[in-house]
């Protein structure tokens, strides 16, 4: 049974729907509110368990199983955080609740016509996560580490010191983004980043992405930095990758219905991607079912509320 862990973030996500943003000093009214789970560690941890199973009971049909390490605070969100995670069947006793301190929150404003979002984080207890040393040797079926940078950078990096010496697959999604050790590179099997994300850890602005030329010279620079397999998403446009065997190439986006809401989209893609590699799949054929994956995801409301089951992608 191989396990996929996701180290990451947990957020009570704070929607609100508007037909146009407010401008400073206005006050508006939105057309919905709802307060739901989400944070990209949540996220794609969803991800990886929706996307190799069809319900939280059916088996995977490559025995996959699920599991997360991250924090949550004693406030009302706490419970609802966890219990999202064991609802759909992952093993959350790598959560922690923290005594004192709030869980991770982020308001998000949705524009209705398009679905683009614009999200403001507080991290609360998220930043006080810390790696449970000696994972990958109590949990010896942990086969792949899923992480992102919502957690404090140095627990990310102890626990890709700990998966790179016990054999443990790295798929690493550096978001929100900042400069990294130079030496995290050679330790990540597979580096997944948007194009902001891949011009703050070039140090290039991020208008050089613009082009095809300037996307493939980027993920290029991304991969002689130490990475062995690198995607840069694109949104709705799809996807360009690079994989260890030097084969590249733009993947476009399956259009699958109306983009309502783009949030969670890219942590689906990641979740989604992380399942199809270890299920062996060859980096084409996992980039396609990521991309399909999320495209599902935007036809749908809400982070974690919008994250597909295996056979919605499949019948997509
Ligand atoms: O990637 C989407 C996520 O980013 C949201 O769920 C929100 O919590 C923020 O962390
Ligand atoms: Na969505």
């Amino acid at each position: 049974m191989p396990q996929i862990l996701t180290l990451g973030s947990l957020n009570a996500d704070l929607v609100s729907t508007t037909s146009r943003l407010p401008s400073a000093g206005e006050t508006l009214s939105s057309t919905s509110f709802h307060t739901i789970p989400g944070g990209k560690g949540l996220n794609q941890c969803i991800a990886t368990q929706r996307l190799s199973r069809n319900s939280p009971s059916s088996p995977s049909p490559s025995s996959i199983t699920t599991a997360m390490i991250g924090n949550v605070g004693n406030d009302e969100f706490g419970p609802m955080l966890l219990t999202t995670l064991t609802s759909n069947g992952i093993d959350a006793r790598g959560i922690t609740t923290r005594p004192g301190e709030s869980s991770g929150v982020a308001v998000i404003i949705v524009e209705e016509d398009t679905g683009m979002n614009r999200i403001l984080v507080n991290a609360g207890a998220n930043g006080s996560v810390e790696w449970e040393q000696g994972w990958f040797s109590k949990n010896p079926e942990c086969k792949m580490l899923v992480a992102q940078l919502e957690c404090p950078l140095p627990t990310v990096l102890q626990a890709i010191d700990e998966a790179v010496s016990a054999g443990v697959r790295v798929v690493f999604n550096p978001a929100p983004a900042q400069t990294l050790p130079v030496d995290v590179y050679g330790k990540v099997e597979y580096l997944i980043v948007n194009e902001t994300e891949a011009a703050i850890l070039t140090e290039r602005e991020v208008a050089v992405l613009d082009d095809n030329a300037g996307i493939e010279s980027t993920g290029r620079r991304l991969r002689d930095m130490g990475a062995r397999n690198v995607v840069i998403t694109l949104g709705g446009r799809g996807c360009w990758w690079v994989s260890e065997n030097g084969e590249e190439a733009f993947q476009t986006a399956e259009k699958v219905g109306k983009v309502v809401d783009t949030t969670g989209a890219g942590d689906t893609w990641v979740g989604a991607f992380a399942v199809a590699i270890m299920e062996g799949k060859r980096m084409e054929d996992a980039v396609q079912w990521a991309g399909r994956a999320a495209g599902v995801a935007v036809t749908k409301a809400g982070a974690v509320a919008g994250i597909p089951w295996r056979g919605e992608v499949e019948k997509a």
